[in-house]
């Protein structure tokens, strides 16, 4: 634990509290599969990081960083659970990382990159990167007043509308929940939450940027359609790599884009 500091480091940018533009030098990139961040991680050039890990070290965390452009990037993963032995999914192990990324590595932005399943419905088509604009939860059912809206948990993205256009990128709202699959409850709360796409991590990370005050750019890459006719994990595992592959295309350009830009401007 000695290597773990928990007390965030008061930062010029904060936005609550300073009027200065929060320039974008440092980025934490938060991908939940090891196979969706490693194209990214060799595309970048990046270095796994050595012993002392900023991480407490019984976690299976990694941690992999270097420069790009400028540009101060870690790539964190959750890593595989202790026990099984396959990715970390799912919101409570990348809400507790980018907890732990935030307090330790001070990012001026967080980058949530990963795959999602997309409503064709709305416009999705696979392979596509969909920059979310909102993010809500689906599964988190509490029939009591006021509860209700906190289980839904809406939060807007950071807007990033000149950076949109630059990329020619596609947007829609992401609804969250911790199964790959789709009950008929959540596929109402999901239509209720007006999204083009569900995922399993992206309102739990809204979450913890919101509370710490870091923007955060959600860019998922569609490996399968929800509303279309095809089984969800065949089409789910057969869709990884070329996701992997579109992410890892994508985010070299919104990090050439945001390099040194304000927040506000982007
Ligand atoms: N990630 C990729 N496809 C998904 C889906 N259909 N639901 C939740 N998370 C996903």
């Amino acid at each position: 634990m000695e290597s773990f500091e928990v007390n965030p480091r008061p930062t010029p940018n904060a936005t609550t509290t300073n009027p200065l533009p929060r320039i974008v030098n440092t980025i934490v990139v938060c991908v939940t599969m090891q196979a969706e961040a490693m194209p990214l991680v060799q595309t970048l050039n990046l270095t796994e990081e050595e012993e002392p890990s900023i991480f407490p070290k019984a976690l299976p965390w990694k941690k992999y960083s270097g420069t790009h452009e400028g540009l101060t990037v870690h790539v964190v993963v959750p890593g595989k659970d202790l026990k099984l032995g396959v990715d970390s999914v799912g919101t409570v192990p990348v809400s507790m990382l980018t907890y732990a990324s935030i307090v330790s590595l001070h990012p001026d932005l967080i980058i949530n990159a990963g795959t999602a399943g997309g409503f064709r419905a709305k416009g999705a088509a696979i392979g596509d990167v969909f920059v979310a604009t909102q993010f809500a939860n689906h599964d988190r059912r509490i029939p009591v007043p006021v509860f209700d809206e906190y289980g839904i948990g809406t939060l807007a993205a950071t807007p990033i509308p000149n950076l949109v256009k630059a990329l020619e990128l596609k947007e829609g709202k992401l609804s969250t929940g911790n199964s790959l699959d789709m009950t008929p409850q959540d596929e109402e709360i999901i239509k209720a939450n007006d999204a083009t796409i569900k995922d399993m991590e992206g309102a739990a990370v809204a979450y913890v940027a919101n509370l710490l005050t870091v923007p955060l750019i959600a860019m998922k890459a569609v490996t399968d359609i929800v509303d279309g006719d095809k089984p969800t994990v065949e089409e789910f595992l057969g869709n990884m790599s070329r996701a992997a592959a579109a992410l890892s295309a994508t985010i070299p350009r919104v990090l050439e884009y945001v390099n040194a830009k304000s927040i506000s401007n982007l």
